[in-house]
C-alpha cells in the first residue's frame, strides 16, 4: 500500500482542522502522580483549561513509553480526536530518546488506522531539529505501513492507514524540514519495499521473479544491473550458489546493483551482500514442518541490500555502492545438492557440506568472494543465517562479526537509527572445529554440534572475505521478522532491518 504524504505546517495546533492530533505525554515522577504534556501540546492543553491531563489519567494514561491513549476533543480544539502518545519522564535533554519517539509516533499512527490526515504536534527542539524530526517522520512512515495482502474481497470493518500526515514544526518553510521530509519519504519507502518483498508468499516471490521485480526497479533508479542466471553461474564458478540452487525447479539467480557517485574521483567503495533464499525447507537436511511457513522471510537480507541501493540512488551518497543479491531456494529433491558433497567455491575454497539447512552460507561464501574481487573497502553483508542469533539475542538485537571497523561503524550507525546490533566474536577454537578431513572447511562444526553457531556462520563467512577488506556480517535471523503482535513502528511480519543501518553507515562513510 502506498504510503501517507507529509507535510508541514507551522499553523497552531488547536486549530488544525485534521481527522486526529498527536501529542506527547510525559509520565511524572512526582508524588502527585501528575503528567505532563509534552512540549508542542501547549496550545491544546492550554484549550482544555488545565484539564486535559487530567482527563487523559482518567482514561488511564500514564506516559509510559509507546502507550496510546484517545481522547475526544468536543468542540475545545478544531480537531475531533486528539491522540496521546506516552515518552516517559521529561527528559534532562533537549528531547526525549529518539527510539521512544519513533516507536511512540508509530504506535500512534498505527492506532489512527481509519482516519485519512493526522497532525503530529510532538516536542522538537528548538535548535538543530532534524534528528528528532527524523525520528518522528519514519515512526509514522513505518508504523502506517500494511501489507496489501491477497484477499479476494474487501474485508468489513477494517480500517485502513492513514493516508495524509502534517507535520507541526516552528516554521513550515525551514529548508532543512523539507529536506527531511524528503529524505524521510525515500527511506520509508525503501523499508517498506523490504517488508513487502519479505511479506509475500514464496510461491508468489521465487528466485526468478524476485531477481526479474529488483531488476525492473533498479534500472527505472538509474542503477546498474547484472543478473546471473544458472547457467552463467555454473560457467562462472559459482558453486556454493549452484549447490543450493540445484534442488529447486526455480533455479538460482546472482543480482548485482552499482551505483556510482557523480563528480567524486576515487570514491570509497562499499559493497552490500544478502542472503536472498526464497523458501528453505533444509533441503536433504529437511526441517520439522511446524514454523517452516516463516522461512518465506529467508530472503530478508536481499531485500534489505535491494531497497538500501534504490534508496541510495535517490540520496546520492558520495560514496561508490554495489549490492549483491545471492538468490536461490533450497528445496530437496533428486537433483538436490546432499550432505557429504564437496563444493569448490567462487573463491576456489572447497568446502565439505555437512548439513543442507546450512544453505546460507554456501550462497553467501560466492556472493562476498565475488564483491571481492570486484573490489571494495567496505563489505556488510546481512542474513537469517542462524537460529542461534535468536537464541543469543532474541528478535530484536542483530549479531554482529567481522573486522573491528566495520563492526563499530555497524553498531553505532544500529544504536542511533533504533536497529540494534551487538558485537560478538570469532573465536579461533570454532574455525578448528570445523577442518574437514577431505576438503579445506566444513560448513558446519564437523560435530553438528550447534554450541555457538552463530559464530560458525561467521568464522565460515570470513574465509570469502579478501584481505584487507573491512568487513562486518549482520546475523538478522530475529530481528528482520516480527511475528507477535504489532509494536511501536514495527507491524506484523518483515520489519525492514537493517535498511535504516545500512543507510546510515553509508552517510558515515560519505
Ligand atoms: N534460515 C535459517 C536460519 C533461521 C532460523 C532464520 C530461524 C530465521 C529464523 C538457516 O538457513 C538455517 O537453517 N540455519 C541452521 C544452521 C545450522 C544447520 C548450522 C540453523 O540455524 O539451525
Ligand atoms: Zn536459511
Ligand atoms: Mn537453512
Amino acid at each position: 500500500m502506498t504510503q501517507p504524504s507529509l507535510s508541514l505546517v507551522d499553523t497552531d495546533p488547536a486549530e488544525l482542522a485534521v481527522d486526529a492530533i498527536v501529542i506527547g505525554l510525559h509520565s511524572q515522577p512526582d508524588e502527585d502522580g501528575a503528567l505532563l504534556p509534552a512540549a508542542g501540546a501547549e496550545s491544546i492543553a492550554a484549550a482544555f483549561d488545565g484539564r486535559l491531563t487530567a482527563t487523559l489519567a482518567l482514561l488511564g494514561a500514564s506516559g509510559a513509553p509507546g502507550e496510546v491513549t484517545k481522547l475526544a476533543t468536543l468542540g475545545t480544539v478544531a480537531a475531533p480526536l486528539i491522540v496521546a502518545v506516552g515518552l516517559g519522564s521529561e527528559p534532562s535533554g533537549p528531547a526525549p530518546e529518539l527510539e521512544t519517539l519513533r516507536r511512540g509516533t508509530g504506535a500512534a499512527v498505527r492506532a489512527l488506522a481509519g482516519s485519512s490526515t493526522v497532525a503530529l504536534a510532538l516536542p522538537l527542539p528548538d535548535d538543530d531539529a532534524s534528528p528528532v524530526l527524523r525520528a518522528v517522520l519514519e515512526g509514522a512512515l513505518l508504523g502506517s505501513y500494511r501489507f496489501a495482502g491477497y484477499k479476494t474481497k474487501p474485508q468489513k470493518g477494517r480500517r485502513d492507514p492513514v493516508t495524509a500526515l502534517q507535520v507541526h514544526v516552528p516554521d513550515a518553510a525551514d529548508p532543512a524540514a523539507a529536506a527531511e521530509i524528503e529524505r524521510a519519504q525515500t527511506v520509508a519507502r525503501a523499508v517498506r519495499l523490504t517488508r513487502d518483498w519479505v511479506n509475500m508468499p514464496p510461491n508468489e516471490l521465487r528466485p526468478a521473479g524476485f531477481a526479474d521485480l529488483v531488476s525492473q526497479a533498479a534500472t527505472e533508479a538509474g542503477l546498474g544491473v547484472e543478473v546471473l542466471d544458472f547457467d552463467q553461474l555454473k560457467a562462472g564458478g559459482y558453486g556454493g550458489i549452484v549447490a543450493v540452487g540445484q534442488g529447486s525447479e526455480a533455479p538460482p539467480r546472482l543480482v548485482k546493483l552499482t551505483y556510482t557517485p557523480d563528480g567524486v574521483t576515487d570514491p570509497k567503495r562499499v559493497a552490500l551482500v544478502g542472503k536472498g533464499i526464497t523458501f528453505d525447507t533444509g533441503g536433504i537436511s529437511i526441517k520439522p514442518a511446524a514454523g517452516m511457513w516463516e522461512m518465506k522471510s529467508d530472503m530478508a537480507g536481499a531485500a534489505a541490500v535491494a531497497a538500501t541501493l534504490l534508496a541510495v540512488a535517490a540520496l546520492k551518497p558520495g560514496v561508490a555502492v554495489s549490492g549483491y543479491l545471492a538468490i536461490a531456494e533450497n528445496m530437496p529433491s533428486g537433483s538436490a545438492y546432499r550432505p557429504g558433497d564437496v563444493i569448490t567455491m567462487f573463491n576456489g575454497k572447497r568446502v565439505e557440506v555437512f548439513n543442507t539447512d546450512a544453505e546460507g552460507r554456501m550462497v553467501l561464501g560466492d556472493a562476498i568472494a565475488r564483491a571481492c574481487a570486484d573490489g571494495t573497502d567496505y563489505l556488510f553483508e546481512t542474513s537469517t543465517l542462524t537460529g542461534g542469533q535468536v537464541v543469543a539475542l532474541g528478535k530484536r538485537i542483530a549479531g554482529l562479526m567481522g573486522s573491528d571497523e566495520a563492526i563499530e561503524l555497524v553498531r553505532a550507525a544500529g544504536a542511533a537509527v533504533g536497529e540494534p546490533a551487538w558485537p560478538m566474536p570469532l573465536p579461533d577454537d570454532v574455525r578448528k572445529g570445523m577442518e574437514s578431513e577431505i576438503a579445506d572447511i566444513c560448513q558446519t562444526n564437523s560435530s553438528m554440534d550447534r554450541a555457538g553457531h552463530m559464530l560458525q556462520g561467521g568464522v565460515f563467512l570470513r574465509e570469502f572475505v579478501a584481505e584487507g577488506v573491512e568487513w562486518a556480517h549482520i546475523d538478522i535471523a530475529g530481528p528482520s521478522y516480527h511475528t507477535g503482535e504489532p509494536n511501536g513502528y514495527w507491524t506484523k511480519g518483515g520489519t525492514g532491518v537493517p535498511v535504516r543501518t545500512f543507510l546510515r553507515v553509508i552517510d558515515d562513510l560519505s
